[in-house]
């Protein structure tokens, strides 16, 4: 009888914990559903910016300095192969809006989202010279990387460069695009 009664009450707890864990995955979902009201299926939890700093510009770099320096060793290649991948990964975040100010203005805009399509493909063009250890293909691959990142800067980078990423965001008046 005691028994019964300590299994029932084990029963309800388990019951009640089950209940608990659907209350948060139901919770977790309508969360999800509303960012998907939103203009963008998906938010980066970063600003646009960040991503220009932390991924893009960081993977960017050494890809120049490797046209300097001929990779020499099988580790070298392979590191150069996974930054090119971080270059076409990071372009194709750009068309997702972050925290910074003026990131829905510019995933909003076509031509923002051109050119950071031309850049993912940039870096799907590096990762192929790379792979064939081709190193004219990979010298013509960083060249127009180098054009993207100029064209975009040209037509959106506001005035004051914003280094300080980790910083504030700058207060920057709404640009008219
Ligand atoms: C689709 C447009 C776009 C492309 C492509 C792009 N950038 Fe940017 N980049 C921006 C914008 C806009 C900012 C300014 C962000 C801000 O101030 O919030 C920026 C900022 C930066 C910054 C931060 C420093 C500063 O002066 O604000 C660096 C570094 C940078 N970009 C490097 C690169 C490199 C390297 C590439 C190419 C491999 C590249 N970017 C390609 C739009 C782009």
């Amino acid at each position: 009888m005691r028994e019964q009664k300590k299994s029932t009450m084990l029963q309800r707890l388990k019951l009640g914990l089950t209940g608990l864990a659907m209350t948060a995955l139901a919770a977790c979902g309508g969360g999800s559903e509303t960012a998907d009201s939103g203009t963008s299926e998906i938010t980066l939890p970063v600003s646009l910016n960040e991503v220009m700093v932390a991924l893009i510009n960081d993977a960017a770099d050494p890809i120049w300095a490797a046209m300097w320096n001929n990779p020499q060793t099988d580790r070298d290649w392979r590191q150069l192969e996974r930054l090119a991948y971080q270059i076409e990964i990071g372009g194709s975040l750009l068309v997702f809006p972050g925290t910074g100010p003026l990131d829905e203005a510019w995933t909003s805009n076509p031509r923002w989202r051109e050119l950071a399509s031309q850049l993912s493909q940039d870096g799907a063009r590096a990762v192929n010279a790379v792979r064939s250890r081709n190193f004219d293909l990979m010298q013509r691959a960083g060249d127009q990387l180098i054009e993207t990142c100029e064209t975009c800067h040209r037509e959106f980078k506001p005035d004051l460069p914003t280094m300080d990423m980790f910083g504030e965001l700058p207060q920057l008046p709404p640009v008219s695009l």
